[in-house]
């Protein structure tokens, strides 16, 4: 069996996240979150007062790039990987309702996507890998052996993200998390630099009606063809 790479790309809160970091430890392989990265810039850009109410200071911003150092850790308890930002563990503090309301716009800037690209490929560069993001089969590894495209409708990822926030005690309103879903949706098709967008070699998978047992069947079935091949 060869080592291969594995980009998934998708929509926000569609599981993309949840299916490559399982994917990743039954196979073996390390997992990167790309989305984490751009989260850790913006919770960066919010502490350090970057984030003017909904303007970034953009000139501070790509000054302090250099400043920004992002890495992944294993949680021994949780077996999988915290982000890291400036040797801080961030992981809650990114996943927040704040932080997703602010992203799109960081993660649209081209020096921020520019120096997190290049991080990505330094990353994945003796595969082995499995990474999440938006462009991941498009830009970060168009040689991907496995490139997944992953969607479901808005309402279900709205749903989920609900569901996941409450667990975590966290006050949330059903219609904000879906406009934030769709708000991001478009802003993630539609910015200059690097759409989100299907890459043409890529299968297509939604998972609106699939359980998480049937879409870890069919992706194991598509990593060990392309792995065999
Ligand atoms: O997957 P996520 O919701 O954690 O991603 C957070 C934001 O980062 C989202 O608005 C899209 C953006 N993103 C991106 O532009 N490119 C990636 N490769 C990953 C995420």
């Amino acid at each position: 069996m060869k080592k291969i790479t594995i980009a998934i790309d998708g929509f926000s809160s569609c599981g993309k996240s949840t299916m490559a970091k399982d994917l990743a430890r039954e196979i073996g392989y390390i997992y990167i979150d790309s989305g984490a990265m751009y989260r850790a810039v913006t919770l960066y850009s919010i502490e350090n007062g970057i984030f003017e109410g909904e303007s970034i200071d953009q000139e501070r911003l790509k000054r302090e790039m250099a400043h920004i150092h992002i890495l992944f850790r294993l949680n021994p308890d949780t077996h999988r990987p915290d982000t890291y930002l400036n040797d801080k563990n961030v992981e809650q503090k990114i996943r927040t309702m704040e932080v997703s309301s602010k992203v799109s716009p960081i993660a649209a800037l081209d020096f921020v996507r520019e120096a997190m690209v290049a991080q990505q490929q330094e990353m994945g560069r003796a595969k082995g890998i499995v990474m999440d993001g938006r462009d991941i089969g498009t830009t970060v590894f168009p040689d991907a052996e496995l490139k997944i495209f992953v969607t479901a409708s808005p309402e279900i990822r709205a749903q989920r993200r609900y569901d996941e926030l409450k667990a975590k005690g966290e006050q949330a309103s059903f219609d904000d998390i879906l406009e934030n879903v769709k708000q991001r949706d478009y802003i993630d098709q539609h910015r200059a630099v690097s759409p989100l967008r299907q890459a043409d070699d890529a299968l297509l998978l939604d998972n609106s009606h699939l359980t998480i047992a049937q879409q870890k069947e069919w992706l194991m079935e598509q990593f060990r063809l392309r792995a065999n091949s």
